[in-house]
């Protein structure tokens, strides 16, 4: 690559934030990724983007199921320009059940924002995914949603933060009016208030009006002097904004809004602007930084196929690391160092797709038809690198697959090895069980759904799965399996990614096992929990 391009690469890296919003079902994530956009005048009205049933267009509309259960699996980015800056939004599934995507998409954002819902506080999605940012150390912003409703108060909302994640919460701006009656928000480091004027249903940006200090008293005196005083108090608790302490994960700063009535998202766009971390080398596999300015890298962190008919293909979705992305270049594929050429590669969000013709760190790029990537594989040109491998969850779901019609046993056979690629399911195999039957293996239940539902409208080859009475996972090795089998309530499996699983009826089973075979090695997965 050119120095030319390398520094391209540099300035065009230091100008992009690349995140995600993690959250709880029905905390707002959508309606909050139609706010950005509208800040940023992608779209003049809410609901044009993204939504869930009854909204315009949806994003989530790929696939039938997700219209029928009014839930997102789907995983897209939306990227829009900002005050200069180019915002590379990646969607995350809103299903429990999908939390392996959503762990393939935090692999590819360099920050992510937590949004709580203020009458819930932290829930248990939002939990899980926060140990996902932690083990992965993304640096963490806080929204507190919803404030226009009641809800808990809001420093009591700072303490459930502080106890469930662990990070220091440092507000930037503090709610005036309590939840349910809200008129703004003091903005902590310069004292001004941010008035809040309602529109008519949220759907246009809403108006704000910056007060002075003596303006917001005179406005709203008691509420105002509320705010002002609790805002003392943490600082007085050192609850102040501490960059170093946010991108080293130890604090997490917070804003407040209402994400229905575009209160608060732009100054989450600021933010974002003004703290989260531009993308920046990313480690190889052997620990080796991959600058910025290098020549071009990516990896794959999702593949997704089965969209609606109108496109009816295969796109696995890079993160660019490193270097300028062409459309058209040849590049390598680090697993097999096959060539790859990059003639399709299209910006995907919702139903709209444009061609990308050029791409930065930071950016995430669809390659159509790509049918040769696996999630987790490198691409690279020129300087050879290959990306850690992106763990896969330890399922805790498994059932037997057959193919309903025997004459369509090769649709079934090339079906299941589509969704093992695309990650879709785990494929789990054993010499006992044969090709004829593999076991798929889930951390959710609702992903059999998908693909059950796949298998059929898509690759043409209906099956029935049978649940396994297994609960439990774990790594162990060839040396292992003759022995592990013989138990009862114990059988062992091989892994698409190469890797032996032994699967356990439950604990108990395992406990016993642990102890009659203290030398096997029964190491545990990367889990939902743990990871
Ligand atoms: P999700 O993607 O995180 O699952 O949540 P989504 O945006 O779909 O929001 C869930 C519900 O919460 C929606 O209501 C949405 O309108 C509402 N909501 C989101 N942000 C706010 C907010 O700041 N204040 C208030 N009061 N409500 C908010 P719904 O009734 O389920 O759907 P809809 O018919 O309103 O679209």
């Amino acid at each position: 690559m050119s120095a030319r391009a390398g520094t391209l690469a540099v300035t065009e890296a230091a100008r992009r934030r690349t995140f995600a919003v993690i959250s709880h079902p029905d905390a707002g994530k959508s309606t909050l990724t139609e706010a950005l956009a509208l800040h940023a005048r992608v779209i003049n009205e809410a609901g044009h983007i993204h939504g869930k049933a009854g909204r315009k267009s949806t994003v989530s509309d790929w696939m039938d199921i997700e219209k029928a259960r009014g839930i997102s699996i789907s995983s897209a980015a939306l990227q829009f320009e900002y005050e200069g800056s180019v915002i590379n939004l990646v969607d995350t599934p809103g299903h429990a059940d999908f939390s392996e995507d959503t762990y393939r998409v935090l692999a590819a954002v360099d920050s992510a924002v937590m949004l709580v819902d203020a009458a819930k506080g932290m829930e248990p999605q939002t939990l899980k995914l926060f140990e996902v940012c932690r083990h992965r150390r993304i640096p963490v912003l806080t929204v507190i949603n919803k404030w226009d409703r009641p809800g808990h108060e809001a420093l009591q909302l700072m303490d459930e933060v502080f106890l469930k994640t662990g990070l220091k919460p440092t507000p930037l701006t503090w709610p005036v009016g309590i939840a349910g009656d809200f008129r703004g928000v003091l903005d902590r480091r310069n004292g001004t208030m941010i008035q809040f004027t309602r529109t008519a249903g949220g759907a246009t940006l809403a108006a704000q009006a910056v007060l002075s200090a003596d303006e917001a008293l005179a406005a709203h005196g008691d509420a105002w002097t509320t705010a002002v005083e609790e805002s003392e108090l943490l600082s007085a608790d050192e609850a102040d904004l501490d960059v170093e302490a946010y991108l080293d994960h130890r604090a997490t700063p917070v804003l407040f809004g209402s994400a229905v009535l575009n209160f608060g998202v732009s100054q989450l766009l600021d933010t974002l602007l003004e703290l989260a971390p531009a993308p920046g080398p990313r480690p190889d596999v052997a620990g080796e930084p991959r600058e910025v300015d290098a020549p071009f890298s990516g990896f794959v962190f999702k593949i997704q196929a089965g969209m609606d008919s109108a496109h009816r293909d295969r796109l696995a979705y890079i993160r660019v690391c490193s270097g300028v992305f062409e459309r058209g270049s040849v590049v390598t594929h680090a697993a097999s160092k096959k060539p790859f050429a990059t003639k399709y590669a299209q910006q995907v969000f919702g139903q709209s797709r444009e061609t990308v013709d050029l791409a930065y760190p930071g950016d995430v790029v669809g390659l159509v038809n790509a049918s040769m990537l696996r999630v987790g594989d490198s691409l690279y040109v020129d300087s050879a690198v290959t990306f850690p491998p992106i763990p896969s969850f330890a399922p805790e779901h498994f059932a037997v697959a057959r193919a309903n019609d025997s004459g369509r046993y090769k649709q079934f056979r090339r079906g299941i090895e589509q969704l093992e690629q695309e990650g879709v399911v785990q494929v789990l195999r054993s010499d006992r069980r044969g090709d004829q039957a593999p076991v798929l293996a889930a951390v959710g239940p609702m992903q059999f759904e998908v693909a059950t539902h796949r298998m059929k409208g898509e690759m043409g080859a209906e099956v029935t799965l049978d649940r396994l009475p297994y609960s439990v996972a774990r790594r162990t090795t060839r040396d292992w399996v003759t022995q592990l089998d013989s138990q009862s309530g114990v059988e062992c499996f091989l892994r698409g990614d190469g890797e032996w699983l032994a699967l356990f009826a439950d604990q108990w089973r395992l406990g016993r096992t642990q102890r009659d075979l203290p030398e096997a090695v029964l190491e545990p997965l990367v889990a939902a929990t743990d990871a």
